[in-house]
């Protein structure tokens, strides 16, 4: 697990934003997140693209997770978010940024199938993501199996009210459903990216990158990937124990070692 620690959330967008263009500029496979972690690389991400420094039209993109149970054109199903965020945006073909359906009559057939998709097309080169303040990525929350694969999922209470702010501050209004990719699933994309900002999420920074593994927190399965990029600012590395060593690591890396 690679720890880079920057001043501020800009900072982790542009750094974010580095490494997803560089596998972007290979055609890669991009793994996308929602959440308004994402939000500032997928700004940074446009820009570059407005500015002819970066083209998608060789990528296909797969979401993480899909709300069940809302319409399609609701305008919080990630479906809509992605591309309000990123992809209508960019040059990347409508048709190959795929996200599962959460509006599936039998959703756990959706959720096998999104799997299937994955596999057909060969799985993800590179997978954004960001925490929870309970460790949950994706919405695999706390107690998730660290082998799941892409499925039905119940939020936890507290991903709710995290959520209610898209939904005007409405609890009621957020679905308690989801499907999402598994721990396994996630685990299977060759590069991770894992980018968390604030004070909110320091402790669940600290679970994920010097706890135990465990399904208690489900950001720290990250431990058992060979190739995880873990961006941070500073409030939210306030509760990590080998802050110094992680900072003198990556001011020696060396150049030709690259993401
Ligand atoms: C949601 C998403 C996650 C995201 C998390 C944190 O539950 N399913 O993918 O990482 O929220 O979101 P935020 O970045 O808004 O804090």
């Amino acid at each position: 697990m690679e720890i880079i620690i920057v001043d501020n959330s800009d900072q982790v967008s542009t750094t974010a934003a580095d490494v997803i263009a560089a596998h972007a500029e290979l055609g890669h496979t991009l793994g996308l997140a929602t959440g308004s972690t994402p939000e500032g690389t997928y700004r940074e991400l446009i820009h570059r693209y407005r500015h002819g420094d970066l083209s998608f039209n060789r990528c296909t993109a797969f979401l993480l997770d899909e709300y069940v149970g809302l319409p399609k054109d609701h305008e919080q199903t990630y479906y809509c978010t992605i591309r309000r965020q990123l992809t209508s945006h960019i040059d990347i073909a409508d048709e190959r940024v795929h996200s599962p359906d959460g509006t599936a009559a039998h959703p756990g057939e959706a959720a096998e199938e999104y799997e299937r998709l994955i596999a057909r097309s060969g799985g993800i080169d590179v997978q954004i993501l960001g925490i929870g303040t309970d460790g949950h990525i994706g919405f695999n929350e706390p107690t998730s199996s660290l082998a799941s694969r892409t499925r039905i999922k119940t939020l936890h209470p507290d991903t709710v009210r995290d959520n209610a702010r898209f939904f005007e501050g409405d609890e009621s209004r957020v679905p308690h459903h989801v499907i999402t990719q598994g721990i396994g699933t996630i685990l299977d994309s060759r590069h991770l990216v894992m980018i968390a900002t604030g004070e909110s999420k320091a402790h669940a920074v600290r679970a994920m990158v010097e706890g135990p593994v465990s399904a208690m927190c489900p950001a720290s399965a990250l431990q058992l990937h060979q190739h995880v990029t873990v961006i941070l600012d500073r409030a939210a590395v306030a509760e990590l124990s080998n802050v110094d060593y992680y900072t003198y690591a990556f001011s020696h890396k060396p150049q030709w070692q690259g993401f």
